[in-house]
């Protein structure tokens, strides 16, 4: 009698914890987990604008991610819509009300009071991040051709010598800063590099002339990917530059511009 007793209780049990189990699965939402594949939804580079002021914001010529493998979507994202962001509402307000809201950035960058450090960084953060974005594109790199070609074998000896020295003056920039290929005032291709958001254009500076390609070497355009790995990111800037953008940047700054009366 007890064996049939715990035997029907053993059954009742089994129906019940069942019964609980079916309703804890019609109870629960299965929610998928994150995977580390999965990417943060980007922004999109058209939504990001300026406050109103004397300088807009450029728009960027691609998506954040056309520049990938060499440069990560997120790195574009930050940089454009934080950082160069930045510069340009920082550089409008510190302008707002003065003179230098009439003037074009040539004209504040080649007038510039160096101890003016507001409108020396935002100016200088501006321009130089304008170049930048203008001379990559996707799926670019490779050599010049034409004009430009012509002129880095005569002012260098040859593309790879170029090259070298572009790498060396990017990889040997101390800290923050940015390498340049510069038309200098008599015509010639120098490469070299300033610190922080100095440019050429600027006075006293150990470059001199008008900036036809700028390589930013700030780790905010290259940390997330590359981490302390800058001459990699050098290695791989090679493959995005827009030698049609650079050529035509020369044509303009080696064609003298009329004086002013
Ligand atoms: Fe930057």
């Amino acid at each position: 009698m007890k064996k049939t007793q715990l035997f029907i209780s053993s059954l009742v049990l089994a129906f019940v914890l069942q019964s609980c189990n079916k309703e804890k699965k019609l109870d629960e939402v299965q929610v998928p987990l994150p995977t580390t594949e999965e990417k943060a939804p980007m922004g999109n580079p058209d939504d990001v604008a300026a406050e109103p002021g004397a300088f807009k914001m450029m728009k960027l010529p691609y998506a954040y991610d056309a520049l990938e493998p060499h440069i990560d979507a997120k790195t574009v994202e930050i940089h454009y819509s934080k950082h160069h962001v930045g510069y340009v509402n920082n550089l409008n307000k510190a302008i707002a009300g003065t003179e230098l809201e009439k003037q074009t950035i040539e004209e504040i960058l080649s007038k510039l009071d160096l101890e003016n450090k507001v409108v020396r960084n935002n100016a200088g953060g501006y321009y130089n991040h304008n170049l930048y974005w203008e001379i990559m594109a996707p799926k670019k790199g490779g050599e010049p051709t034409g004009a430009l070609a012509e002129a880095i074998n005569k002012d260098f000896g040859s593309f790879e010598t170029f090259k070298t020295q572009l790498t060396e003056a990017a990889t040997k920039q101390f800290g923050s800063g940015w390498a340049w290929l510069v038309v200098d005032k008599t015509g010639k291709l120098v490469v070299g590099s300033t610190p922080n958001q100095d440019n050429p254009l600027m006075p006293n500076m150990s470059i001199s002339g008008t900036p036809i390609l700028g390589l930013d070497v700030w780790e905010h355009a290259y940390y997330l990917k590359y981490q302390n790995k800058r001459p990699d990111y050098i290695t791989a800037f090679f493959n995005l530059i827009n030698w049609d953008a650079v050529a035509k940047k020369y044509e303009a700054a080696k064609t003298p511009v009329p004086a002013v009366k």
